[in-house]
């Protein structure tokens, strides 16, 4: 099913411009996706006030960001291994590269504004040892971290943080959204699936993060409503819990609609 990519199209690499090819490859899915990206820019953020309650779990995501740069890692693994010949999937995978670096250089204007937590940070390590060690293609790891580990992540970085955090948030979630979409497909393309031990990781990973939390009548500080919305976007790609996101808080937060996933809001 898979074969050596062709003749590459021009692509500049330092700005969203490209150009396209002109012929099929105009359909293609990959061309379509990184057509609806935005660019933005790192910029220092000032340190506000977190959500009472939810400290300890933002220090725990922060310390996740020692995964971005390892998922552009396993895209380029991803890149060194054959893949469909789908035209503009190349140039997909080196746009979303670039993406994090960025998100690596957003959350570090997050930790010099606000500080880490040192054992979150080593722990952090721990995890990001285990999702390297994982024999799963590296692509398809990517697609599930980002599904269903940054996908709550991110969120919980909108209801609990404070500005600067929630505006870093909403610009990584719209790049996200695109690499979701690529990496998905990418993955299914090669049939590529997750099975019970990258769940299990992934399960893992979701645990650790929300450790923190308790039961909390405000849902956003609920370990168990943040674990289910994890579960719930590993198994359907779907989050309905996390559907007002969608409504009032930030419009722009998931307007980027993709082909794939995530999806917040209405069941199928
Ligand atoms: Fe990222
Ligand atoms: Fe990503």
């Amino acid at each position: 099913m898979t074969k050596r990519r062709g003749p590459r199209a021009p692509f500049v690499l330092h700005t969203i411009e490209f150009y396209r090819p002109m012929t099929a490859a105009t359909k293609s899915p990959y061309w379509s996706m990184i057509a609806k990206k935005r660019s933005w820019q790192a910029v220092p953020v000032g340190k506000g006030k977190l959500q009472e309650g939810g400290e300890d779990t933002i220090f725990r995501l922060l310390a996740l960001r020692h995964l971005e740069l390892p998922v552009k890692d396993f895209l380029e693994q991803g890149l060194a291994k054959e893949l469909p010949s789908t035209p503009g999937i190349e140039e997909a995978l080196r746009h979303n590269q670039q993406d994090e670096e960025r998100h690596d250089q957003a959350l570090n204007y997050v930790v010099a504004a606000h500080g880490t937590n040192e054992k979150a940070e080593k722990e952090a390590f721990n995890i990001l040892k285990a999702w390297q060690e994982h024999p799963a293609h590296p692509i398809l790891k990517a697609a599930v971290l980002e599904r269903s580990i940054f996908f709550v992540v991110l969120p919980f970085f909108r209801f609990n943080g404070d500005m600067g955090i929630r505006t870093v948030a909403a610009d990584i979630s719209r790049d996200e959204i695109t690499h979701v979409g690529v990496h998905s497909l990418v993955a299914r393309e090669l049939g590529e699936d997750a099975g019970k031990s990258l769940n299990q990781l992934r399960r893992s990973t979701a645990l650790w993060a929300f450790d923190k939390l308790g039961k909390s009548e405000n849902k956003w500080l609920d370990k168990d409503f943040w674990l289910r919305q994890s579960d719930s976007l590993f198994e359907k790609g779907k989050a309905e819990g996390l559907a007002e996101t969608q409504k009032s808080r930030m419009p722009a937060f998931f307007e980027a609609a993709n082909y794939d996933l995530p999806s917040y809001g209405k069941a199928a």
